[in-house]
Formats: C-alpha cells, structure tokens, sequence
C-alpha cells in the first residue's frame, strides 16, 4: 500500500484534531498537530515577553525553542517545549488568546513551516491545521476542509476544557473560536483558505466515529 500524507485543515474547534489522532491510529500513521507548535511558540514568547514588533527578537527566540512530541504510555502524542511537557499549559485560554496574534508572525511560520516539512519526509502521516494543504504540503495525497456551526463547536469546545478541569464561560469560548478564524482568514501570510483539491467536511451533524470512517475510507481509496 502506498504511504500518504493527509493534510487536515479547517477553522478552529471542528473536530480536526480528534478526527487526524484518529485517523492516524486506524492506519498506523504519526500524527502531528501543527496548532501546538504556534501554541509552544506562543507559550515562549508570552513567557519571555518576546516583542511582536521586533523581528530581531523573534528570529533570536525562535532559534532557542525547539518543539519535539513524545508518546506517552496511553499511546497520545504529547507537546515538549525544549525538553519540558507543555501539553497541558499549551491548551489554556492564555495560550489561546494570544496564538493567532503570534501565528500572524513571517518569521514564526518560516521557522515552523521548514519543521513541518522535515517531519513529513517519510510519508505515512496526518498532519492538521490551517496551511497544510495549501502551504506545508500543496502535494499532499488527500487534502480534508473541516467545517462546523460556531455554537456547535464552541459546546465541544468548552467540554474539552472543562474535562481538563478548566471552567470557561461558553461565551468566552466562542468569542475566541470567531476572534481566531478571523485573523486565521485574514492574515496576510499564508491565511487559512480551503484547498481547491480539498474534500469538505462539515462535523455540525456527525459524530467521530463518522467522520473518522470517512476519512478512513478516502484514504484507502487514495493508498
Ligand atoms: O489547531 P489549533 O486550534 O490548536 O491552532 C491554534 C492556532 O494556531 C490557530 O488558531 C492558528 O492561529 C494557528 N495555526 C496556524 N497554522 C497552523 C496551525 C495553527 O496558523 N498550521
């Protein structure tokens, strides 16, 4: 069987990374979730309070953070930022509130993007995020547009961090969901935009499993 590589994009809470994770177990494939490397950045320059407004910073920080995934023993992939397990901080509302800003970044993208690339030389994955499909890997064997209802992805959501004991108002969530597709869609440096060879999927009325079997079938059709 031939090895693909599947290019996940889409606006943000639709079920992308649930569907990739996935997807990537069915077929025995990495998984790679490129929001938490603009999530790691973003954690780094918040903690560093690097200046968005200086280049020079940027390119100097950007050249000390090094993003790397480990396994853990439940089988989940999991963030590290120079050696240390930001999984958990990655995912908070700070983090959030700040990523899109950060992800607006030339230089952040570069850096990124290149590791992307690298980490795709061998096939064989799902990569999911905005500019897959369009930048990372124009190439890719299967290109996926998720989509869902705003209030519906904000319910998802605001369960996902409240099962991570973060208690956040379904408003806050959903305002950030829509501020961030905003400057995701926007911005000047590869914004998000759907592939023309891109498959939509719209999760509003599908569970996971669906939209995993979906995904599953498209990909032995491609393979
Ligand atoms: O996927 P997730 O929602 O965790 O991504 C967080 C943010 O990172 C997005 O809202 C977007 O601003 C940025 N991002 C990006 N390009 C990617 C992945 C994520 O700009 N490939």
């Amino acid at each position: 069987l031939k090895k693909l590589v599947i290019a996940v994009d889409g606006y943000s809470a639709c079920g992308k990374s649930t569907t990739a994770k996935q997807v990537a177990s069915v077929l025995g494939y990495r998984y790679i979730d490129t929001g938490a490397m603009y999530r790691a950045v973003t954690m780094y320059f918040l903690d560093h309070h690097i200046s968005l407004t200086n280049p020079k910073e940027i390119l100097k920080a950007l050249q000390d953070i090094h993003i790397t995934f480990k396994v853990n023993s439940k089988g989940k992939s999991e963030t590290y930022l120079n050696g240390l397990n930001v999984e958990k901080e990655i995912r908070k509302m700070k983090v959030s509130e700040m990523v899109s800003q950060v992800s607006t970044v030339k230089e952040v993208r570069n850096a990124l993007v290149e590791q992307q690339r690298r980490m795709g030389k061998e096939k064989a994955l799902v990569m999911d995020g905005r500019d897959i499909g369009t930048v990372v890997f124009p190439n890719a064997d299967l290109k996926l547009f998720m989509t869902a209802d705003t209030l519906v992805r904000a319910f998802r959501r605001q369960k996902e961090l409240m099962e991570k004991d973060q208690l956040v108002d379904l408003d806050e969530v959903m305002e950030n969901i829509l501020q961030r597709d905003k400057i995701d869609t926007t911005r000047a440096e590869s914004p998000l935009r759907q592939a023309e060879d891109a498959i939509v999927i719209d999760t509003t009325n599908i569970s996971i499993d669906e939209q995993v079997d979906e995904v599953v079938r498209l990909a032995v059709s491609k393979a």
